[in-house]
C-alpha cells in the first residue's frame, strides 16, 4: 500500500492510471476506521484495479464548536486497517495543501443540504462538497463509495455530481452497526458507558417507528411522539432529541403521511456528542 501525502502527486498517479485504462475508485473518509469504513473499502475493492482511501479531517465542514480539535485521530491504527482491506493507496494530505493561501471557491447544492442536519450545522454541507469535489478532480475516481448512515450528504454529493456533469458514480451502501445496533461512528469513542447506553434510543427508535409502520400506522405525528417517549424514558438526562423527520428519500421534503416510502432520520445529542441514525420505511411491505 502506497502512503501519498501530496495533491500533485496523488493527480498525476491518477492521470497515469486512468491513461493505462485501470478503473479507479475513492472512498473518502475523515480516519479513525471501523468496521462501517471497512465496509466500504470492502466493497469498493471488488469494483476497480486502484482502490484509493482519502483520510483528511476537513475543517471547511466543522462549525466554530471545537469539534475540529477534539476529533479523533490515528493513522497508525488506519494504515494496518487500510491494508488489510486491500487498499492500494492512502491519501492523506495536509489543510495547507488543500487550502492553499488564496483559496476561495466553494460548491453547494442549495435545497437538499437546507433541512435536517442543514438546520444546526450551517456551512457544513458546503464544506463537504467543496472538499469531496476536491477529491474527485485529484483522485478522478470513476466511482466512489459513501456510506447510508450519513444519508443527506450521500444524497447531496450524488445530486452534485448530476448537477455538476461529474463522471463519477456515486454509490451508497448500508449502516454497519455495533451488536447492540447502535450506528457505527467515529464518535461513539467520545461516549461514557452511561451515554453509550443512552444512544441506543436511536436504533431503538428505528426499530419501533419500523414496527408501527408494519401494523398501519401512517401519522408521523404519532409515531414521533413514541419516539419521543422512548428516547426520554432511556435517559432523559443524557439524550436530547435534535430532529425526528419522516421524509421523501429523494427530496426530503417533510411527509404529513406515511403511504410510500419514507425516510426517518434522527439526531440527538448525548452527553456533547451529536449522533444520527436513519432508516427506510416502507409501508405495505
Ligand atoms: P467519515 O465520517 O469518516 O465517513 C466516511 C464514510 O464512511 C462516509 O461515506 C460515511 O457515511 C461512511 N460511514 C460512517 N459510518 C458508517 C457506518 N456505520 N456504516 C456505513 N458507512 C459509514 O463522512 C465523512 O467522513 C466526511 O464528511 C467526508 C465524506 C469524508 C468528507 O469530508
Amino acid at each position: 500500500m502506497k502512503i501519498i501525502k501530496s495533491v500533485a502527486r496523488m493527480q498525476s498517479l491518477s492521470m497515469q492510471k486512468r491513461t493505462e485504462g485501470k478503473r479507479i475508485a475513492l472512498v473518502p473518509t475523515m480516519g479513525f476506521f471501523h468496521a462501517g469504513h471497512i465496509s466500504l473499502m470492502t466493497y469498493a475493492r471488488k469494483r476497480c484495479d486502484l482502490l484509493v482511501v482519502s483520510i483528511f479531517v476537513n475543517p471547511m465542514q466543522f462549525g466554530p464548536s471545537g469539534d475540529f480539535e477534539r476529533y479523533p485521530r490515528d493513522l497508525k491504527r488506519d494504515r494496518v486497517m487500510a491494508e488489510k482491506a486491500g487498499v492500494d493507496v492512502l491519501f492523506c494530505t495536509s489543510a495547507q495543501d488543500m487550502y492553499p493561501p488564496g483559496f476561495q471557491t466553494h460548491v453547494e447544492v442549495e435545497r437538499l443540504t437546507q433541512p435536517l442536519c442543514g438546520q444546526s450545522r450551517p456551512g457544513h454541507f458546503r464544506g463537504v462538497t467543496t472538499v469531496v469535489t476536491k477529491l474527485f478532480n485529484i483522485v478522478q475516481p470513476h466511482e466512489a463509495v459513501f456510506g447510508l448512515k450519513d444519508y443527506q450528504q450521500w444524497l447531496a454529493i450524488r445530486r452534485m455530481a448530476g448537477d455538476l456533469n461529474m463522471a463519477v458514480k456515486v454509490t451508497g451502501r448500508p449502516i454497519v452497526r455495533e451488536k447492540d445496533g447502535l450506528a457505527m461512528s467515529s464518535r461513539n469513542t467520545y461516549l461514557s458507558p452511561a451515554e453509550r447506553k443512552a444512544a441506543l434510543g436511536l436504533q431503538q427508535s428505528l426499530s419501533m417507528a419500523k414496527y408501527l409502520v408494519r401494523k398501519g400506522e401512517k401519522s408521523p405525528k404519532r409515531i414521533k411522539k413514541t419516539i419521543k417517549e422512548l428516547i426520554t424514558s432511556y435517559n432523559s438526562a443524557k439524550i436530547e432529541i435534535e430532529y425526528v423527520s419522516f421524509c421523501h428519500p429523494e427530496t426530503l421534503d417533510e411527509r404529513d403521511i406515511i403511504k410510500d416510502k419514507t425516510l426517518l432520520a434522527i439526531a440527538a445529542r448525548v452527553g456533547k456528542t451529536r449522533l444520527i441514525d436513519n432508516c427506510l420505511l416502507s409501508p405495505g411491505e
